[in-house]
């Protein structure tokens, strides 16, 4: 039993935060954040289930399927509306639907862990799982910090996926984390984003190049036969990074972090998206999707593209 991306979409606020704006209240420059992030501009503006359910919402249509026909809702978040109840009921209710709904927190990996998961569900008879990650990111940074109120966004993107026993779009997947380093990017009850950008962003490199070589072997094709890489939108020098070594030049990559900034959960099918759009994905394609984040988690998939 495989699965199979049927359909695709993506919301934001339409508030958009660019840098300039952001420098009349902060120390910083659009020249420092561009140079040292490659963002531009954000959008802002939640809260988690409602972009969660506009993304939803459109993902359904994209499939051209009803709402009461999902057997499982399977919600990627860190910053659900509330701590409880979770936030993947109230999108599920929202949408009439009543089967099992549920929120899932890999920080910036999410999204791929929940493919993974709805991938699982599937092999164990759950027929249609829509996944939606989505973020409200922009309540949990102090807007005072001009170190983390530059990276982070808003916004949500949602995927339907049917099981199928012809041959799966998923055709591989590395998935792992460690908790030891947990100081590195962290929120607590109450409090705002911290992260050691610095740290992050040596080990995030790596892992990605690790992780993705994983799964790329585990699907038995090297990076050459790749016709997209879709990362993680963090920092663009990151995926720069990512991308030399893994012998893929940026034409080959996605890049939306200057639109949406880092929107964590959101940011791999907000890029998906727009590399549709864009009309650069086509049936048959080998995609690799690879991201990390707090935890520090990280995820990659070797995806053959069949929409
Ligand atoms: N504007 C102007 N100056 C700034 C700003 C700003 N917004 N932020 C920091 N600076 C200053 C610093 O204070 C520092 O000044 P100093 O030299 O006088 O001390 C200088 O700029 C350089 O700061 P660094 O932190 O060394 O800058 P760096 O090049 O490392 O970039 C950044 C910082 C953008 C955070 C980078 O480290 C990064 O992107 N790291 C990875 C982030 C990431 O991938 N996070 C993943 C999150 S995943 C998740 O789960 C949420």
């Amino acid at each position: 039993m495989g699965i199979q991306f049927t359909g695709w979409g993506t919301a934001v606020s339409d508030r958009v935060v660019t840098n300039d704006e952001l420098s009349e209240t902060l120390d910083t420059s659009n020249e420092w954040i561009v140079e040292r992030t490659g963002i531009r501009e954000r959008h802002i503006g939640g809260p988690t289930s409602v972009l969660g359910l506009a993304a939803a919402r459109a993902a359904l249509d994209d499939a051209g399927v009803s709402a009461q026909s999902v057997d499982c809702v399977v919600l990627a978040t860190t910053t659900p509306d509330s701590l409880i109840p979770a936030t993947a009921p109230i999108i599920a209710s929202q949408l009439g639907i009543t089967g099992p709904a549920f929120d899932m927190n890999a920080a910036c990996s999410g999204f791929m862990y929940a493919v993974r998961v709805a991938d699982g569900l599937a092999a164990t008879g759950t027929k249609r799982i829509l996944v939606i990650g989505a973020e409200h990111l922009s309540r949990w940074v102090d807007w005072n910090d001009r170190t983390m109120a530059v990276l982070f966004g808003d916004g949500a993107g949602a995927v339907v996926i049917d099981a199928t026993d012809g041959p799966s779009d998923l055709l591989s997947f590395d998935l792992g984390s460690d908790g030891s380093l947990e100081y590195l990017l962290n929120c607590a009850h109450g409090g705002t984003i911290y992260m050691n950008g610095k740290e992050i962003f040596r080990r995030a490199v790596r892992v990605m190049v690790e992780s993705s070589e994983k799964a790329l072997a585990d699907a038995g094709i090297t990076s050459d036969q790749l016709a997209l890489v879709i990362p993680h939108q963090a920092n663009v020098r990151i995926i720069q990074a990512a991308c030399q070594r893994l012998g893929v030049d940026m034409d080959r990559t996605i890049v939306v972090l200057d639109k949406y900034g880092n929107t964590s959960s959101a940011s791999i099918p907000l890029a998906v998206d727009d590399a549709r759009r864009e009309g650069r994905l086509s049936p048959g394609d080998y995609v690799l999707l690879t991201g990390f984040g707090a935890g520090m988690t990280w995820a990659s998939a070797v995806v053959r593209w069949s929409l």
